[in-house]
This record gives C-alpha cells, sequence and structure tokens, in this order.
C-alpha cells in the first residue's frame, strides 16, 4: 500500500478554507446535504501532490465552515482508472455518488480515453459502495470522448442531470438527461451548445444547472475560450449562461456568457440548495495553470469559502454565507485610515472598507513587504483591478456604476477573496504570505475600515 501523502510544512495551509490532510486536491464533488450533515467530496489524489488517478476525498460539516475529513469516498478498481467529478442526491434513505469513470484505451497514452457515468451508496454517509449495475450511462454516438461531470438533481419524482460534453463537430455543449430510479437514464435535450470554440469552448466541464430568483442558470467552466479584453485570462473559464428553460424544447434560452469570478484561482463550481433554501456555491481555489507553491510541501488545492448567489439587475451576485459571522473570533474593530496609513492585520482576517468617493488610480495595498495585492480602479472605463505580485499578475472587472465602492476581503494563509458592491464582482486569489499582511491605503480620500479576526484552525482530520 502507498503511503498518503504528508504535509512536511504548515506555512501555507489554510485557516479557514476546506483542505486534505495531504496529497492533491482539485474539483468540488457531490455538494449535498444528508441525515443532518453537510458534505462536500473532491477531486483526490492521497499519494502525491500532483493530480493522479481520481479518489473522491469526503468531508462533512453542521455548518458549511468546520469540516471533519473522512475516509476516502472513492477509490478507482479494475473497471476505472479514475473517479472523476460527479454530484450527490440524497434519496431512499441512502447518499448517492454519480460519478464519471475514466478509462484510458492505450497504455502510456493520457489522450487515448472514454468516459461513462456511474453510481455509488451510502447508508451511513461515511462509507460507499459502488452499484453493480454500472455504468448507467455510456457515451452516445453523436459525442467525442469527452462526456463527464455529471449533476443530478430532483424535482417531485424525477431525477434531471446536467452532463458535460463536447459533440462530433468540436463544439462543447450540456446535455440534460432525466431518471426515476438514478439507474435509467433517458436524454431529454441539449440545454445549450457552443457555437465557436474561440468564443464558447470545445468542453464544457462541471456543469450546473438551477433556478434562481425566477430565472434558470447553467454554470460550467469552458475549455478553449480566447481571452478578450480583461475577461477570460486564466488557462479555463468559469462562468453562466443566464435564461429560461423552454419548455417544449428542453433547452435554454438564454444571453452571453458571464464569468462568475475575476481572480486568477476560481474554477469547477459546484451548487447545492441548502435545507433552509439557499443556493450555495463552492470552487476549487485554483486553476489548473496556477503555480501552487503549497506542492512543495506535500499539498495543493483547496476549496473557496461556501457562498450564496441571488440574482440583481440581471447579474448572477456571490455574497460569503452569513454562517461566516460565526468564525469572528473578535468583536472588530472599526476605524477610518488615511492616505499613507498602515494597519496590520491578523493572518486569518475579515476586513470590510468603503471608500465614499473613490478616485482614479491605486485605492490599498496588502503587503507583506514583499507579497501584495493591489487595488486600484480606472474610472474612465469603470474598471475595478487587482494586481497580484507574481508574473502575469493582473485582474480586472467592469461595473455600471463605480463612484462609491465598497470591498469586502477574506484573508487565510495564502488566499485572499475580495467581494466588491455588495457581491457584484468577486476576485478569488491565491497569495503566498511569508508572514500575515498590512494594509496600507493608498486613496486620497481615505476610507472606512472594519477588521475582524477569523478562526484559523477550522479542519479536522
Ligand atoms: C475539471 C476536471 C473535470 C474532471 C476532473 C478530473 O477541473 O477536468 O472535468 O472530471 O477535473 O480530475
Amino acid at each position: 500500500m502507498a503511503e498518503i501523502m504528508q504535509v512536511t510544512n504548515q506555512r501555507y495551509r489554510l485557516g479557514y478554507h476546506l483542505m486534505t490532510p495531504g496529497g492533491w486536491m482539485n474539483d468540488p464533488n457531490g455538494f449535498s446535504f444528508f441525515n443532518g450533515w453537510y458534505h462536500i467530496f473532491y477531486q483526490y489524489y492521497p499519494y502525491t501532490a500532483e493530480w493522479g488517478p481520481m479518489h473522491w476525498g469526503h468531508a462533512r460539516s453542521k455548518d458549511l465552515l468546520h469540516w471533519e475529513t473522512l475516509p476516502v469516498a472513492l477509490a478507482p478498481d479494475a473497471h476505472e482508472d479514475g473517479c472523476f467529478s460527479g454530484s450527490a442526491v440524497a434519496y431512499d434513505g441512502k447518499l448517492w455518488l454519480i460519478y464519471t469513470g475514466h478509462h484510458y484505451t492505450a497504455p502510456g497514452n493520457g489522450e487515448a480515453f472514454y468516459e461513462d457515468q456511474n453510481l455509488a451508496f451510502s447508508e451511513d454517509g461515511i462509507h460507499f459502495e459502488k452499484y453493480d449495475g454500472n455504468p448507467v450511462l455510456r457515451t452516445p454516438a453523436d459525442n467525442t470522448k469527452h462526456f463527464r461531470d455529471p449533476k443530478v438533481w430532483q424535482e417531485g419524482e424525477t431525477f434531471y442531470m446536467v452532463l458535460g460534453s463536447q459533440q462530433d463537430d468540436g463544439l462543447g455543449r450540456a446535455l440534460l438527461y432525466s431518471s426515476r430510479d438514478l439507474k435509467h437514464w433517458e436524454r431529454i435535450s441539449t440545454l445549450a451548445k457552443a457555437k465557436d470554440v474561440k468564443e464558447d469552448g470545445y468542453m464544457w466541464e462541471c456543469p450546473d444547472f438551477f433556478h434562481l430568483d425566477g430565472r434558470d442558470i447553467l454554470l460550467m467552466s469552458p475549455q478553449g475560450l480566447a481571452a478578450k479584453g480583461d475577461c477570460f485570462r486564466n488557462l479555463n473559464q468559469t462562468g453562466y449562461l443566464m435564461g429560461d428553460l423552454q419548455r417544449e424544447t428542453r433547452a435554454l434560452a438564454h444571453g452571453a456568457f458571464e464569468e462568475i469570478d475575476h481572480g486568477h484561482d476560481f474554477y469547477a463550481t459546484q451548487t447545492m440548495k441548502t435545507p433552509d433554501g439557499r443556493r450555495v456555491v463552492l470552487a476549487w481555489m485554483q486553476s489548473w495553470d496556477s503555480p501552487m507553491l503549497e506542492k512543495a510541501d506535500g499539498w495543493a488545492g483547496a476549496l473557496t469559502i461556501p457562498r450564496e448567489l441571488r440574482i440583481e439587475n440581471g447579474k448572477l451576485f456571490q455574497k460569503p454565507v452569513r454562517e461566516m459571522e460565526t468564525i469572528r473570533v473578535d468583536a472588530g474593530a472599526t476605524e477610518t485610515l488615511a492616505m499613507g496609513e498602515t494597519r496590520a492585520l491578523p493572518r486569518t482576517s475579515e476586513v470590510a472598507l468603503t471608500f465614499h468617493d473613490v478616485p482614479t488610480g491605486a485605492l490599498f495595498q496588502l503587503t507583506d513587504g514583499e507579497k501584495f495585492l493591489l487595488v486600484s480602479v480606472d474610472r474612465a472605463h469603470r474598471r475595478l483591478i487587482v494586481t497580484r505580485s507574481s508574473a502575469d499578475g493582473e485582474r480586472a472587472a467592469h461595473f455600471t456604476h463605480l463612484s462609491q465602492l465598497s470591498v469586502r476581503l477574506f484573508l487565510d494563509t495564502s488566499s485572499v477573496e475580495m467581494f466588491a458592491q455588495d457581491g457584484e464582482v468577486t476576485f478569488t486569489e491565491r497569495v503566498y504570505w511569508n508572514a500575515a499582511p498590512h494594509l496600507l491605503m493608498l486613496a486620497a480620500p481615505g476610507a472606512d475600515a472594519q477588521v475582524y479576526a477569523l478562526e484559523s484552525d477550522t479542519n479536522r482530520y
């Protein structure tokens, strides 16, 4: 038996984000609620800090923030070379996992593979057994080998599945299926499809489909988009099509693809509906092209904080779930920071800043003396710009109005998540701080600041 990878240095371990005990993590999977617990699974390779034959890591929580790591839920067996991304539903007293089986067809050739969809189930929410009738869905004839990442949900007596796919014409699409029992699936429609590779992508990974505030949203991670101005600057993107599901065709009539987060480190989202009706999203807090400095320490990857989604003015807004307030460990300090002033920050902290009059140019910087995150504004073009002290460091987003500005920042040992204008725009960044950063005010009129220290040890292994 190979040994589980051990973490050899704590310097970048996060305080309140979900991480593996050691080894590699990518996409969140199976985000669900079962028998009083939130469950999250993730793409996991336990034996090195690199991507490898995919397992499903597993953790559960009562509050979406304090995670208890459980035994590995799925490992590849003789029938498959990897258990790729998928989802979970509670049904018939069991927690069901619907995952992609990844199968190589030529030894040593990572590009020769096929994919199918499979089931596993558990009665205690801890130990999972694979269904002996697997696979439950094979690649259809009009598809290439890219056929993965099932997201399943239940409506009344029916289960629906949205699946990431590449049609045989080389364009990405999301397929819709339905089932009565999770075991027999019928294809219903093509929910949406790319028209052009560079505009829309050659493969749509990790699709998720849900109704929110009167609209239908297809959230997904297309591969192959060409960068366009400030948009689509990572290797692959994550964003959404907003529209309305057509009753007859079961296709989504939708507007343009919008990026959901503007930072370097946000990919492969998954949502769930909480028991009290909130639509909450999580993402892998990394991108395939991220530097991942923590690999040197025996681990890689983390998930973002959970964020509640809502639609406002035709846009998807994200807000940290209200449970985030319960991990504040002090009463908070409120102050006004004048230009040039510096404020020391706890290593794990939440900072709210309000700029009553937004100038053009630099607003503030988080810095440990060497590494930094600089936030500035280009008022003429209503751009908010985040610059990170690393190669290809700049990212920007656009607003309709930008005279007043409020931002909420969540700092952790090696990450910063910024929510601007009440969540209209977010930036998610890994910043590998050498020491707790300072906040340095650079805007002429200064800003009101509120700072809370946050818990720094929410993972249990
Ligand atoms: C997205 C992804 C998925 C796939 C998984 C494999 O990051 O490529 O499409 O299921 O990662 O680990």
